[in-house]
């Protein structure tokens, strides 16, 4: 086994669903798992299927930015998700409630979400989170950073990055939180197929990085401040400033951070 191959196995030991994961395919160069995947959907792969990659050349984030990677170090991954979830700005929100749930219960660390789905500690980002709609499902590509420092990352990206054994200070193995983060899917799924928003919604606030917080959004109509408020049951991010209370949607072209 070379330093940088992968446990499935040890993925498995871990897995406490059935709904995601049963199929388990690891590569260690991907141009990109999402595209991978897709490719696979493409040809029938079965609902649940995960592609893990240790290194991508074309890894992209949201909005079409570049995705860095660590091979090693990072956790870099995409799930087809089983279908019945919404189509909805409220599921790319939620399923980072869950994620920052299921590793904050897995490390201990204070792991939250920064609207729309970010992973984060304190001001650091420590992963993020791709939704793209495939067929009557999404792909859902969760990049995470495991190992090390990052500092080479934080760098080229141009914004506070950390990762989970920075913040813990002591080893921790990408296999098991591949398998936290599965589980954490599929709790966020098995609560997005039900009608009823508001269990989504509460999740949401207990892991919201930036409630109360003051924000900065910038968008086409230019930059304003306000106070972040939570969200609403579409998913939308809501901010205040002064007494206009404005709805940000994921799907607005608009970039909210902590000001
Ligand atoms: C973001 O914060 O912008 C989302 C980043 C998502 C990155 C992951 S890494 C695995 C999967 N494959 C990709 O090309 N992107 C996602």
């Amino acid at each position: 086994m070379s330093s940088a191959a992968f446990d499935l196995e040890r993925v498995r030991t871990g897995l406490r669903t059935t709904l995601l994961g049963e199929t388990l395919i690891w590569h260690p160069s991907l141009d990109s798992t999402q595209e991978e995947l897709r490719r696979l959907a493409r040809e029938g792969a079965q609902p649940g299927t995960v592609v893990v990659a240790d290194t991508q050349k074309a890894g992209r984030g949201r909005r079409g930015r570049t995705w860095y990677d660590r091979p090693g170090q990072d956790l870099l991954f995409t799930v087809l998700m089983p279908p019945g979830m919404p189509r909805e700005g409220l599921v790319a929100v939620a399923l980072g409630a869950y994620l920052a749930e299921a590793l904050a219960q897995e490390t201990g660390l204070p792991v939250m979400t920064q609207w729309p789905n970010d992973l984060v500690i304190g001001p650091a980002k420590v992963g993020g989170v791709l939704t793209e709609v495939q067929g009557p499902t999404y792909l859902v590509g969760i990049g995470l950073n495991v190992k090390g420092q990052a500092t080479e990352v934080a760098q080229t990206v141009g914004r506070a990055v950390t990762t989970l054994e920075a913040a813990l200070g002591r080893p921790l193995s990408r296999e098991d939180m591949l398998a936290a983060c599965l589980n954490g899917l599929a709790r966020a799924h098995a609560a997005l197929v039900t009608a009823d928003r508001s269990p989504v919604v509460r999740k949401f606030s207990e892991f919201d990085a930036l409630r109360g917080k003051t924000v900065a959004i910038t968008g086409p109509q230019g930059a304003t401040t306000g106070q972040a408020m939570g969200i609403v049951a579409s998913g939308a991010l809501l901010v205040r400033t002064g007494p206009v209370v404005t709805e940000v949607t994921v799907a607005d072209e608009i970039k909210v951070r902590e000001a």
